[in-house]
């Protein structure tokens, strides 16, 4: 079964979490469905979803307890209930996730039982000049020595996410072949994926699924995603 995963990064709420609820009451299960909110609406995502969906968390932290004021271990996850961390996306990197943090994190979900979704993309500048498949094959060889069973890899071209842009189909094709042979590992899309693009993405083989995050908060539109997949 194909993955449909919804960040929501800091947004959403309550409310907007009761909405999605009433209108996925209905919802038959035919992708595995992985809901991502912030910390903060974890546990009340657990409550309203844990009969059809995978909840998982947005990062963790690189200490696996102790007294680190304001962080959120792995085990802590596991503890509530969490059975997802996304680890390594771009906007972690940007405020300095850097690769052996990381590699600490995925071993800490590892330990702790938590599946993986390990993120990677190229920047705009690398894209325009041909350059992904080299800076993917640095990215995953980094990491490869701890990715493990329990992960997904999710490509996400820096360029793409909140843009409006993805890659042409052929090139996600091609990346994803690429990633998949690297890793041997389910590996999904992220990106602007939209309702209006989701079916022509997640209908290429090498697409395992896809990581959706401005559209997963427009409930109607996202509902509409996940009936008619
Ligand atoms: P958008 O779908 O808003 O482009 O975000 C993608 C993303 O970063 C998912 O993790």
């Amino acid at each position: 079964m194909k993955i449909i995963a919804a960040n929501w990064k800091m947004d959403g709420s309550k409310e907007l979490i009761d909405n999605l609820a009433i209108s996925l009451s209905d919802l038959k299960l035919v992708f595995n469905f992985i809901f991502c909110p912030p910390f903060t609406l974890i546990d009340y995502s657990i409550q309203k979803f844990a009969s059809f969906a995978k909840i998982g968390a947005q990062d963790c932290s690189v200490f696996e307890n102790g007294p680190h004021t304001g962080d959120i271990s792995c085990s802590r996850l596991a503890d509530i209930g969490c059975s997802f961390v996304i680890i390594g996306h771009s906007e972690r990197r940007k405020s300095g996730d850097y690769d052996s943090a990381i590699k600490t994190k995925i071993e800490n979900a590892q330990k702790a039982g938590i599946n993986q979704i390990v993120c990677v993309g190229e920047d705009l500048n690398t894209y325009e000049s041909g350059k992904t498949l080299d800076f993917l094959s640095q990215q995953i060889k980094v990491l490869k020595s701890v990715l493990n069973n329990n992960t997904v890899i999710a490509y996400e071209p820096i360029w793409a996410i909140g843009t409006g842009k993805i890659p042409i189909l052929k090139e996600i094709e091609k990346i994803h072949n690429f990633i998949e042979k690297e890793t041997g590992l389910t590996v999904i899309y992220g990106g602007s994926v939209t309702l209006n693009n989701y079916i022509d993405i997640l209908s290429i083989k090498s697409v395992g699924g896809v990581l959706v995050g401005g559209e997963s908060l427009k409930i109607e539109r996202f509902s509409k995603m996940l009936y008619t997949w």
